[in-house]
């Protein structure tokens, strides 16, 4: 069996990708998940062919049976479980009267019921890896717009809100048995989800994935005692208000 094993979502592009890289390199046994088979497989083949030790499970995290797949095929790969990323997350945006049922649905679905359905299926081995060390860790990622709600992604803002108010429910619930919880609260990251925004804000003015990257391998040095239970990233000269991601 590995030492540490890790679950990311949304890890064929992005912020996942990058910190399910770093979490590779630092030696993790990592399951990457995400919905569409051929990206997750690109992403899979170019961490294989640096020789990290990953596997590959094409999934919808809105979808329970889908959830559960991912967490089963972990399990069965690697037998443990100390990092759990609750990333994969999409934003689509409309003005409230311009609503789209099925959109909302989608926003809903992936961006916030995933996490307690990843929780619940993952809490055996969480809880095996907080007896172990007390510092399992989960990492969720939010948004800035879960901090401040931004006009035309309400839904968008309202899933990341609930990320943030879930992570502090799982702290409430779970850090007393060496499971911690970190809702991670950017603004402008440069990634594939920010290229529509490119024509005003210029992608070296973004926050980078290394600097989430960076806050991760932060949390990962913490000792038990320690638990950070959110992270805000700003852009100078922008308080959040008026990012949008
Ligand atoms: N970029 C920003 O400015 C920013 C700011 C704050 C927060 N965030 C959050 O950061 C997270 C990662 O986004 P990113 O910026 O790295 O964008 P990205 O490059 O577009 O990555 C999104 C990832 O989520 C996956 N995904 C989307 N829907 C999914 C579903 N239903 N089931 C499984 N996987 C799904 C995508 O896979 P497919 O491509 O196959 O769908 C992809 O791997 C998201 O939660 C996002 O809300 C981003």
């Amino acid at each position: 069996m590995t030492d540490r094993a890790a679950i990311v979502t949304g890890a064929s592009s992005g912020i996942g990708l990058a910190v399910a890289r770093m979490l590779a390199e630092h030696g993790h046994a990592v399951t990457l998940a995400a919905r569409r088979p051929a990206k997750l497989q690109a992403a899979y083949d170019e961490l294989r062919a640096d020789g990290l030790e990953v596997q590959q499970v094409a999934a919808n995290v809105g979808d329970e049976d889908d959830v559960r797949r991912v967490v089963a095929a972990h399990r069965d790969a690697y037998g443990r479980l100390d990092v759990l990323m609750n990333n994969a997350g999409v934003g689509i945006g409309a003005a409230i009267g311009e609503l789209n049922t099925r959109r909302m649905d989608i926003q809903l679905a992936t961006n916030l019921r995933s996490l307690p359905l990843f929780y619940r299926e993952a809490l055996g081995m969480l809880t095996a890896a907080g007896a172990e060390h007390r510092n399992a860790l989960v990492i969720n990622t939010a948004s800035i717009a879960g901090k401040h709600g931004q006009a035309w992604l309400s839904v968008y803002s309202a899933t990341k809100a609930g990320v943030v108010g879930f992570t502090q429910a799982m702290n409430e619930e779970l850090s007393k048995l060496g499971i911690k919880s970190t809702a991670l609260c950017p603004g402008f990251v440069d990634t594939a989800m920010t290229e529509f925004v490119r024509g005003h804000v210029a992608p070296e003015a973004m926050i980078q994935t290394s600097d989430i990257v960076a806050s991760v391998r932060m949390l990962l040095s913490l000792t038990p005692g320690c638990l950070v239970p959110e992270i805000v990233f700003q852009r100078p000269g922008d308080a959040g208000l008026e990012a949008i991601g």
